[in-house]
């Protein structure tokens, strides 16, 4: 190894093998191959001791000039390499902003939840204020104080969820009467609305449901005035052309107590399958507030009357939004409830 020929096919090789090179790592391994301590170069310049004296400069020199050479190419060909590496990376993350955006399926307010919050607001406008009770309960707010009898049927174990320690899961919402009585003074008109509890799993029945309840004290109050209130209630949610029917009903906690209908809005009163032919559907219960309770919460009841009412909230929910089962409402079915 002397001449400048075989240097010149030294440096062809280097070139076509760096040029080969398709990545950093097989270039690396092309550099040691030519620069490395065991490489060509080296081992070029390692035989120059055993050339004559006055060839040693020039071939030492020469290949040198080879080995800056080489690097210069290892050098230029490793930035290409790195340069096409950002450049496929690039290709492979494409993100073209001009795509219109797939979007995320927006939920909604479960039907209960809507009634739920416009019957609350149309008694906001009519001045009732919003009060809230629990749901565990003590036996004198959900059935003694409201005069309901030990030995009533509807404290009967079949109806009622009874805990530890003298407490019941509220079977009604007319609990928050008495907590929101106790300790007023009228006049006052309140509207609540949550979860009841009773002993009863059928088709038609859940043991878990809604109930709102509304009640006003004050002086002078007549059946006229909760006559009013219900038929502007009915005609907010039910619209301007249903009626309301008030069947002499009775409840241990008003006086008189009616049941209370509204006409079919399905049928027009006609008859149909909702109305079970009758033209009428049942919507829940009214009356004068009795005086025991008003005397129960301390308020004295020669002097102040008061009209209260409690209907099923689930059952209105049905008939708003047309759901047939009751249980649609219960599941949480995503593929029911989104259609609402
Ligand atoms: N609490 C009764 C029930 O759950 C409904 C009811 C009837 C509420 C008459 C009232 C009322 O406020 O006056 O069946």
């Amino acid at each position: 190894m002397s001449g400048s020929s075989d240097l010149d096919a030294l440096l062809e090789a280097a070139r076509e093998a760096i040029a080969r090179a398709d990545a950093t790592q097989a270039l690396l391994e092309v550099r040691a191959s030519f620069l490395g301590r065991k490489g060509s170069v080296s081992e070029l310049l390692r035989g120059i001791g055993s050339l004559p004296a006055e060839e040693r400069g020039r071939v030492g020199q020469a290949a040198n000039e080879a080995k800056r050479t080489i690097e210069g190419w290892v050098a230029e060909r490793k930035e290409a390499l790195e340069r096409s590496a950002t450049d496929d990376a690039l290709a492979a993350h494409h993100l073209d902003v001009t795509l219109p955006g797939t979007g995320s399926p927006s939920g909604s307010l479960h039907p209960i939840t809507q009634v739920t919050r416009e019957m609350v607001s149309f008694f906001a406008s009519m001045g009732f204020s919003l009060e809230e009770g629990p749901e565990v309960e003590t036996d004198w707010n959900n059935f003694e104080a409201l005069n309901i009898p030990p030995d009533h049927p509807s404290r009967d174990e079949q109806d009622t969820f009874y805990l530890e320690g003298g407490h019941v899961l509220r079977t009604h919402t007319s609990n928050v009467q008495i907590r929101a009585m106790t300790g007023r003074t009228p006049p006052f008109r309140f509207i609540a609305t949550g979860r009841v509890y009773r002993h009863d799993l059928s088709p038609r029945h859940s043991p878990m449901f809604h109930q709102i309840e509304g009640f006003l004290v004050d002086e002078r109050v007549t059946f006229g005035d909760l006559k009013g209130v219900l038929l502007a209630f009915g005609r907010h949610l039910f619209g301007d052309d249903v009626s309301l029917r008030f069947r002499a009903n009775h409840f241990p906690f008003t006086e008189p107590s009616a049941e209370l209908d509204y006409s079919c809005t399905l049928c027009a009163g006609k008859g149909c399958k909702v109305c079970s032919d009758s033209g009428w559907v049942e919507w829940g219960g009214c009356g004068m507030i009795h005086p025991k309770v008003l005397e129960r919460c301390d308020i004295d009841s020669e002097r102040y009357q008061g009209f209260a009412f409690g209907m099923g909230i689930d059952r209105t929910a049905m008939r708003r939004f047309n759901i047939p089962h009751l249980r649609h409402l219960f599941e949480g079915d995503l593929r029911v409830l989104g259609q609402l």
